[in-house]
Order: C-alpha cells, then structure tokens, then sequence
C-alpha cells in the first residue's frame, strides 16, 4: 500500500511538472469549442448598435422557435439581468434568424449575456464597452473556406481567425473588430458559423462589411444585424451600407458590391450630418482604390477611384480601411488625387487636409510562393516586402490621434506604423464646386453600371442553384 501511495505520488509528481513545462494551449481550447458545435452552429454575434450605449445581437434558431430575447446583467450569475426582444427573420434555407438590440449600456464596463431562442438558452458570454479612447483590430479577407475538396478547411480556417484573435487581444485591450470583407469565400453559413464558433468572437463587437465573396450566397444577410442600415441605389439584397459612432469616431461601412456612388454619397452624407461633432471619420468597405500592385485590377481601381475619391474629399474622411487586392499599402496624405501629405513608417501627420487610404493584407489567403511584387502606383507610401507575408493591424483611437500599428501574423512582429493628430488648428479642406458636381454626376451615372454588376451576380447565383428571390427584387 505505502509502495502504491508513493508511485501514485511519483506520478502526480511527474504530471504536475508536465502541466508547467506543457500548459494547456489556447489552441486545445479552441479544439474543444470547436467540438462543442451545438453552441458553435449558432452563429452568435454581437455587431455594433448605433452608439456605444447599444448592442446588435444575431443568431440562428431552430425553424419553430417563435420567441427571441438578450438576457444582459452585470453581474457574471445573471442576477438582475434586463432582458431585450427582437425580430425573427426566416433565412431561406427555412430555419430562423433573431435580430436583437440592446440599449443603455455605460461605457468601460464588462455585461454579461445570454441568447435565449424560445425554451433554450445559449451559455453565458461578455462584452466590455470602451472610452473616447480605446483599440480596434482590423483585418480583411478571412476567407473561412468550406472547400468541398478539403475537408478540414473549414476548421482550418476558422481556428486561424480564433488565433488571430488572441494574438491581437495579447498586443492590445480591444473591444472591437473592424473586418473589411470576403469573411467567408463562399459566403456559406457554416463559414459564418466558422467564424464565430471561438468564445472569444463572441466576447467582441464585430463590425463586418460584405466583400464579393460574401456575396456567393444569401447567408450574410443572415449572419449579421448593423446599425443605421441604409439600402439606397442598387444595394446589395444581402446587405446595405451602415455607420456607427464610439468615442466619438464616426465609422461609416461601405458596400462596395453596389456600385451606386449616389448610394454610398446618401450615407456618408447622412453619418457626417448626424455626427456633426466626430472628432475622425473612418470608412471601411471592401474594394481598395489604390491597392496597385496587381496590374489586372488597376481598370477597376481607377473607376473606383472616379467614383469613391470625390465623395470622400467632400467630407473630410481621414482614414478608409479596405482589402481585397491582398496586398498591404499604405497611401500618402491624398485630396483631389494628389499627394498632399506624406506618410512614413514611424511618423506622424498632424491636421491632415486629405485622405490615408490603407489596404491590408487577406488573412486566410496570402499569395503563394512564386507571385512577383510589382511596382506599387505613386500613390502608395508603404507597400509590402514579400507578398507572400500575411499582417493584422492594432487601431489606437484618441479624440487626439489615431495610431496605426500592423504586426507580422506569422511572427507578431511589427511591420509598420504611422499616427495621424489633429489639434484645434485643423480646418477641414472644401471641396471645389465643379469636383463636387463632377462627383454627384458620376454617382448619378454608376447606378445603370449597378444594374449590370447586379444582374451579372443574379444570374451567377441562379445557375449556383440559389432561388426565392425575384430578377427586380435583388437588381433594383
Ligand atoms: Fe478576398
């Protein structure tokens, strides 16, 4: 017995050293949420409300649940919690999608939350809200994949954005995510689910633009719940263009897939009016104007840049996130299409009277070995040395500045970084009464351009076997 009492000592002895050598990873947790799918087919996500006192809450349900609601309290057992109905979409596959907003939240505090779906309710998560000062991680193409071809390319993918995850709360405190498109390649709903099975995606505010990729199916407009939506022009059937404001940055959410600028004007001109004391205007959307180092794509680049670039001199954006290309760059100082500011790795620009227009890399689809750089255009301030690199980047906002750090996914090390300031002698530049013209002009004219990048996508989507939604209903 004694003999038996010290190998079985021995033993405790021997794991306990192996725990310490060995700690239980991030990654085996991830493993085991990744196993746990009942919770993780749910989809739960918390996008943006309108300000920071609110919450947008969306998850899938089962075809005959009737009732939806967000049980928040701050308090970790739920006492005293508050509880918030929504609205019940049917997606098309049949099954049920719930829309819910949460109001009268303070700011820099921790709530806890519960997705109740008629009789079943979800476990247990938590948010925190931020100051005038707080972080942001931004990222594009994520590119959850569901290849039929791999079958662990969903998980694959899905558990490299759950660890993109953690590197980035590791750099910094953030609360919010800022993901400019091309979340899922096929645009399918076990790709959304992919990408927010990680309790830690549903612990963030997720603020989500839809790229040409989300638009292979139906499931985004499912899979999110946005604040401010406005479908003008030629909006996608998937999804419109949304603005919110946090610690008094204003960030307005493009959707590129619509080509209508009279569309996107409409927004930005509603954001900029309604937030007339934002200290920054931000934009995300998918498509980068000046990404310029793909040949193939500079056409598209110089119409997007007709289109996009008057609007945003009109109302003094100072920072557009975009993706798409791949391909990182970092603009100059850019107003009416010239430089009129430079941009430096390390420095700071104060009282910028133009546009930095930065364009990050694809998270889950880096070029592969054997892409040659080419020359990036005279736009571009800072490219990428090796295109096959892949970067995350750490978003600092103050009402002062706004910093911008990007980090090496592979290594965690960092690349780049630039500062934007501005302090009581900024004086936004006007814009010229024939640019402005020009550009409500073309706006004008991109929509007949709408109805033929929309019928192109309808019909792609009929022949991929997709149905119930009418030639006009998606079109116009
Ligand atoms: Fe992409």
């Amino acid at each position: 017995m004694k003999k038996m009492k010290s190998i079985l000592s021995v033993f405790l002895a021997a794991l306990m050293l192996t725990l310490a050598i060995f700690p239980v990873s991030a990654a085996s947790s991830l493993e085991e949420q990744w196993l746990n799918s009942e919770e993780a087919k749910r989809g739960i996500t918390v996008n943006p409300g309108a300000t920071e006192s609110e919450r947008n809450f969306s998850w899938y349900m089962a075809a005959d649940v009737t009732e939806c609601r967000v049980e928040i309290s701050e308090n970790e057992d739920m006492s005293d919690s508050k509880s918030f109905t929504g609205e019940i979409i049917t997606t098309y596959q049949g099954d049920k999608s719930a829309k819910v907003t949460v109001t009268g939240l303070e700011s820099e505090k921790t709530y806890y939350y519960t997705c109740v779906s008629g009789e079943e309710k979800s476990a247990v998560y938590s948010f925190t809200t931020d100051g005038d000062t707080f972080s942001a991680l931004y990222m594009s193409d994520i590119h959850v994949y569901d290849n039929p071809e791999d079958e662990t390319s969903l998980k694959d993918t899905s558990l490299a954005f759950a660890e993109l995850i953690g590197k980035a709360t590791a750099k910094a405190p953030l609360n919010l995510i800022l993901a400019g498109g091309d979340l899922a390649t096929e645009g399918q709903r076990v790709e959304y689910e992919g990408l927010t099975f990680s309790k830690a995606s549903r612990e963030l505010t997720f603020a989500t633009i839809m790229g040409n990729h989300d638009r292979h199916s139906f499931d985004y407009k499912y899979f999110s719940n946005l604040p401010n939506e406005m479908y003008g022009p030629m909006s996608s059937y998937q999804s419109g263009n949304y603005y919110f404001e946090k610690g008094g940055v204003l960030f307005i959410c493009i959707d590129t897939n619509n080509a209508s600028a009279q569309a996107h004007r409409s927004t930005v001109k509603e954001a900029v009016k309604t937030h007339p004391d934002a200290k920054w205007r931000i934009v995300m959307m998918h498509h980068d104007l000046y990404g310029g180092s793909i040949p193939h794509r500079e056409t598209e680049c110089n119409l997007l840049r007709i289109l996009f670039s008057p609007l945003f001199d009109e109302f003094n954006i100072d920072l557009v996130l975009m993706g798409h290309s791949h391909h990182y760059s970092i603009s100059d100082v850019i107003y009416n299409g010239e430089k009129v500011g430079e941009i430096e790795n390390g420095g700071t620009v104060n009282n910028a009277r133009g546009t930095v227009y930065f364009v990050s890399t694809s998270i889950g689809r880096p070029e592969e070995e054997g892409e040659e750089a080419v020359a990036y255009s005279d736009r571009v301030a800072i490219g990428m040395d090796k295109l096959t690199d892949s970067y995350y980047n750490i978003l600092d906002f103050s009402p002062e500045a706004i910093k911008v750090t990007s980090y090496n996914l592979e290594t965690d090390e960092e690349y780049v970084s630039f500062t934007l300031t501005k302090d009581e002698d900024y004086e936004p530049e006007k814009i010229g009464f024939f640019r402005k013209l020009g550009g409500i002009l073309a706006g004008f004219i991109s929509n007949f351009y709408g109805i033929y990048v929309n019928a192109d996508r309808y019909f792609g989507l009929k022949k991929a076997g997709y149905t119930g939604v009418g030639f006009f209903e998606y079109v116009f």
